[in-house]
Order: C-alpha cells, then sequence, then structure tokens
C-alpha cells in the first residue's frame, strides 16, 4: 500500500509499504477513506517530539471501511464504516474507567520512555513518534486498529466522510478545550488560535452556552472563519496598536475572560521581543516550547477563572508566570483529550445539524500531494485551513 513517511526533520514522502495485518485477536484493520493533516503533525515534521525513526508512516485523524477483523473483535464486522480517535485506549483499566481515556495505563509499549520524562505515560496515539507506542499511522491506505471493539465509531447515517472525519480529532479536542473552561451561561471565553482546534473550541464554546468568544490569530481567512462561521469577534494580534492582554480586558469590562483557551501550544508565533527571545532558546536547545500563548492566557485570565490548555506541550517551559496563576487562583485543565468520551454526543451534534464540521476545509488533495502539502500547512500559505486527503488518488485538481 501507499503511505505517507517522516523521513527526518522537515522531510515527508510517499513510500509503498506493506500493507498492514491483524497481529492480535483484538485488532482491525481499515481501509482508510479519508485522512488529514493536524497540526500536532507540525511537531513531527519540525523535529520537536522525540523518537520519530526514518520510515515512521504519519497520521492519526483518519476513517474508512472495516476491511478484516480479528478473532475477538465482537462489535466491528468486514464492511462497517468508521471513524477512529488518535488515542488508543483499552476500554479495561483504572483510568479508562474514569474515562480518562487518553491516560490509559495499557496501550503504550514503550511506557517506560514516557515514565522517565513525565513519571508516568499516557495512552498510545497513532502515528505520533515511539515515546508514544510507535504504531503506524493513518496517512496511509490502511491501518491496523488496536482495540478495536473500543475505539471505533460506526457511522450508520448518510452523513459524508467530510462531515465525521473529525471526531477522529480536531471536533472532540476543540470541545474538551471548551469543557475545561467550566463555562456558565453567559460567559466570555478567549480562545488563542483559530486554525482547527481553535474554531472547534469556539463553537464548542457557545454550545456549551457561551454569552462571547472572542478569538485570537493572524491569519485572515481564519479570523474570517472565526468571526463568520463560529461567531467569535476577533483579534488580529499582529495589527499595530494591539496588545492582547489589553483589548481582552477592554472587551470585558476590566475584568478578564471567564474562561482561556491555548489552542496554540508550543510553537507558539510572535513578533515582540519576548517570542524572538523564546524563539532563540528553542532553536538553540535550552527550551524545548515557545510559551508565548500560554503567558498571554494567564495573565489576561479574570480572577478565579479557568484556563485551558488543548494546544500541545512537550518539555519543561522557560519564563511561565505561575505567580500570576496563583495570585489569581485560576483553574487549569489540559491533555490530550479524552476522546473516547465525546465521540457519541458529538456524532449526534452532527447527524441533528447542529454543527457541520466540513466547514473549514480548504484543501482536498490525494495522496502524492502530501509532502508538500506539509510545507504548505507548516508555513500556512494558499489560505490553508484544513487539508483532507483521499489515499487512493494520486492527487486532486480541484
Ligand atoms: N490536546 C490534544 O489532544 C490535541 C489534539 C489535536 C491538536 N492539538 C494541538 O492543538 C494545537 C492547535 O492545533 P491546530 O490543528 O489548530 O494547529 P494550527 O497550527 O493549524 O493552528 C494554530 C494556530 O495558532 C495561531 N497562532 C500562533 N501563534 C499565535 C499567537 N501568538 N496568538 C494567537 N494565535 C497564534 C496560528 O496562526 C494558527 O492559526 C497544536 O498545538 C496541536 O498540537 C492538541
Ligand atoms: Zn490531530
Ligand atoms: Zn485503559
Amino acid at each position: 500500500m501507499k503511505a505517507v513517511c517522516w523521513m527526518g526533520k522537515g522531510s515527508i514522502e510517499v513510500h509503498e509499504v506493506p500493507d498492514p495485518q491483524v497481529v492480535n485477536p483484538h485488532d482491525c484493520v481499515i481501509k482508510v477513506t479519508r485522512t488529514a493533516i493536524c497540526g500536532s503533525d507540525l511537531h513531527l515534521y519540525d523535529g520537536y517530539i522525540p523518537t520519530m525513526e526514518s520510515g515512521d508512516i504519519l497520521g492519526h485523524e483518519f476513517m474508512g471501511i472495516v476491511e478484516e477483523v480479528g478473532s475477538e473483535v465482537k462489535k466491528l464486522k468486514r464492511g462497517d464504516r468508521v471513524v477512529v480517535p488518535f488515542t488508543i485506549a483499552c476500554g479495561n483499566c483504572a483510568f479508562c474507567k474514569r474515562e480518562l481515556w487518553s491516560l490509559c495505563d495499557n496501550t503504550n509499549p514503550n511506557a517506560h520512555v514516557c515514565e522517565a520524562m513525565y513519571g508516568y505515560t499516557g495512552s498510545a496515539l497513532f502515528g505520533y513518534s515511539h515515546i508514544y507506542g510507535g504504531y503506524a499511522g493513518g496517512q496511509a491506505q490502511y491501518v491496523r486498529v488496536p482495540f478495536a471493539d473500543v475505539g471505533p465509531i460506526k457511522i450508520e447515517s448518510s452523513v459524508t466522510d467530510e462531515q465525521v472525519l473529525f471526531l477522529s480529532d480536531i471536533y472532540p479536542t476543540g470541545y474538551q478545550g471548551a469543557v475545561n473552561c467550566n463555562i456558565e451561561e453567559g460567559d466570555t471565553v478567549a480562545v488563542w488560535g483559530c486554525g482547527p482546534v481553535g474554531l472547534f473550541a469556539i463553537a464548542s464554546a457557545y454550545m456549551l452556552g457561551a454569552g462571547k468568544v472572542i478569538a485570537i490569530d493572524r491569519f485572515p481567512e481564519r479570523l474570517k472563519l472565526a468571526r463568520e462561521y463560529c461567531g467569535a469577534t476577533t483579534i488580529d494580534y499582529t495589527e499595530d496598536d494591539v496588545t492582547v492582554v489589553e483589548a481582552l480586558r477592554d472587551l470585558t469590562g476590566g475584568v478578564g475572560p471567564d474562561g482561556c483557551i491555548d489552542a496554540v501550544g508550543m510553537e507558539a508565533h510572535s513578533h515582540t521581543a519576548v517570542g524572538l527571545y523564546d524563539k532563540v532558546k528553542q532553536t538553540l536547545m535550552m527550551e524545548t516550547d515557545r510559551p508565548f500563548v500560554l503567558r498571554q492566557a494567564i495573565q489576561s485570565i479574570r480572577k478565579g477563572g479557568s484556563l485551558s490548555v488543548p494546544g500541545v506541550y512537550g518539555g519543561v517551559l522557560d519564563k511561565v508566570n505561575f505567580g500570576a496563576a496563583f495570585g489569581k487562583g485560576i483553574k487549569m485543565g489540559m491533555g490530550q483529550t479524552n476522546m473516547h468520551k465525546y465521540l457519541a454526543p458529538l456524532l449526534k451534534t452532527i447527524e441533528e445539524g447542529q454543527i457541520d464540521p466540513s466547514f473549514l476545509i480548504s484543501h482536498r488533495i490525494g495522496i502524492e500531494q502530501v509532502p508538500a502539502m506539509y510545507k504548505t500547512w507548516r508555513d500556512k500559505q494558499d489560505a490553508v485551513t484544513k487539508i483532507v486527503i483521499d489515499p487512493w488518488q494520486d492527487a486532486i485538481v480541484a
């Protein structure tokens, strides 16, 4: 089959590789019908996540048709149409039982590496380095899915692939981002980043009762989606006279937002001196992440408010204003998304027409176009807002 492979930092290639097989009786193999590139894939592309190996198959947002099932699989059969969550969970450990699915104790065969870094490991992830299990990803024509009775959700209605594909990650991730803001009716929520995760966080914040959402980014096409599709008030943080912390204060009667969502993470951009400081330190490997947005969110939030961090951080952060977080008594929620908890309720919102997640797709491509598109995606060129791949076409000329 054809698969998108990580060959080194900044190097992606499509290769012909062996088809995946059922190796455990609880596995299934899926024929991928649609897959996507995520903001998280950029951290791999840019070399910020250790333990990638040349030839690793990328991709953790995918859906398809069940091709083969292992002998112990009860809930799926060949021909079923499914979306697969990007976190791999066993369904049986103490963490899965508490619905902390992304913290599953049993799915990461390389747990010891995570334990050395973090104390304990989270769940394994598809296509996301060897620290997270080394499982092959879904930017491919087929993919092996372990714990097939636990993760995949069957799609039995007539919704299109493009409408449900984002249940694999970014819609639940934006939704959990909003849940972690502990929203009360009428609250004001600020969202940094109008990429896919930020856009779904905005939409979800309104679903959960927010009265006003303020969204921050610099790309006009992303700010436009935030305004026109999601209903946010927007701030372009690169405009000359804009200081985000002050703008948020002005927009909230001096109080600060009730909830702040960092949907940017470790590769935050900044045109300020502080941003340059982070960039230099990260380049010199003196700092693992660029926590520019995290600092701003902590500074902006109202006293007693909630800080939610769906944006990914990987290491040790420099100059984080933790004293401000403490001084204002804020609550914090973060982490990989507990995907399995949200699949069924969010599928319902799509089937009932509350949201059509395909609104943010800007590019539809074939598999041979993927390597070039990683660069477009990283550099946010060509007004890109989300790329969807049909792995059975070489190229799509739209
Ligand atoms: N927690 C999870 O389970 C999970 C799942 C998926 C993605 N993520 C993470 O969420 C983050 C966003 O993902 P995405 O797919 O939307 O990525 P993306 O790269 O498309 O979007 C990030 C957005 O942040 C904006 N941005 C950069 N610097 C900013 C700043 N200083 N202020 C405001 N906005 C700024 C960029 O312009 C961009 O639009 C990434 O870190 C990704 O790894 C986490
Ligand atoms: Zn993702
Ligand atoms: Zn588990």
